[in-house]
């Protein structure tokens, strides 16, 4: 089944979503993904509120916060493991519904989580293709597979990796990351969200993660970069959007943030820099 556009919005949501101009059609000016007013809360927890986010083709959007932001919950929102109560998505500037995870990968989302979810027994290939095995005459097409995996790989450059049918368990934290991301990219992923890619790695498996990051983009993908370091963010990002406790303090293009501005958003809320205001739809004009 793949994600249902849905021009009413959620129910629950439509006078959230239904305050601003309804768009009709896509439009190449849109976002690839834009979020409106999304709402979730575990029991008391309320986890997001009315959050605004534009993740545009093409661009990186580093995704900023505290412990306990939001930041992994809004990840999982739009990757369909979390059903928001309120608010709205466009895709492409369509109204459309995330239900489940093969929603999302229908779409052409897909999501890197920090603990990977790489499976340790299984080779590159093996991991690559996990669930979505190409066949021929009923038996596992190994050789295409195996061709596709070392293709993706060869054209992200990750040059590091000794054999394909290497075990992942024998990979080092960077190219393990590696492998995620062209698993990730592997499946005409318009969207690729990376939560945390960085936090286990040393200083060239960063730098290695970083540039995959930048391919990513100039293959025309939107990417949604999560990370506690800043140095990390403004190497890669083209915008900044940062959650405060659920909400959408800050969120636009990298010049209009400094180190400072974003450390400060992110602990009060607030900064007394010149920084421009949380509504990317009045900023567009
Ligand atoms: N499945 C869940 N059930 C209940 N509460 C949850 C659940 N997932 C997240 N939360 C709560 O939602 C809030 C946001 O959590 P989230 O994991 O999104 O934070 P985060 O910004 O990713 O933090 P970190 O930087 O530590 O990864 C937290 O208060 C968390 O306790
Ligand atoms: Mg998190």
């Amino acid at each position: 089944m793949s994600a249902t556009t849905d021009p009413q919005g959620y129910a629950a949501g439509a006078s959230a979503a239904g305050a601003r101009a309804p768009i009709d059609a896509a439009s190449e000016t849109e976002p690839l993904l834009k979020l409106r007013g999304i709402d979730k809360h575990f029991g008391a927890v309320q986890a997001l509120y009315h959050v605004d986010l534009d993740l545009p083709a093409g661009q990186v959007t580093g995704l900023c916060g505290d412990n306990g932001a939001g930041k992994s919950v809004l990840t999982k929102c739009i990757a369909g493991i979390h059903q928001p109560e309120h608010g709205q998505m466009y895709w492409q500037g369509r109204p459309v519904h995330i239900r489940s995870p093969r929603d999302a990968a229908a779409l052409g989302i897909e999501t890197v989580y920090q603990d990977l979810a790489l499976a340790d027994n299984l080779d590159i290939v093996q991991n690559m293709f996990l669930g979505r095995e190409r066949t021929r005459h009923w038996f596992l097409d190994e050789d295409a597979m195996e061709r596709a995996a070392a293709a993706t790989l060869k054209s992200l450059h990750v040059t590091t990796v000794r054999s394909i049918r290497q075990p992942v368990a024998t990979l080092s934290g960077g190219q393990r990351q590696a492998v995620a991301v062209a698993k990730a990219v592997m499946w005409n992923s318009k969207l690729v969200m990376l939560d945390e890619p960085t936090a286990a790695l040393g200083v060239a498996q960063t730098k290695m993660v970083l540039e995959l990051v930048r391919r990513l983009k100039d293959h025309g993908l939107a990417v949604m970069f999560i990370s506690h370091n800043l140095n990390d963010v403004f190497e890669v990002a083209d915008r900044i959007a940062v959650l405060y406790l659920g909400r959408m303090v800050a969120h636009d293009r990298i010049s209009a943030f400094d180190r400072q501005s974003v450390v400060d958003f992110m602990t009060t809320g607030g900064s007394s820099r010149e920084v421009l205001a949380a509504d990317p739809d009045a900023r567009r004009n």
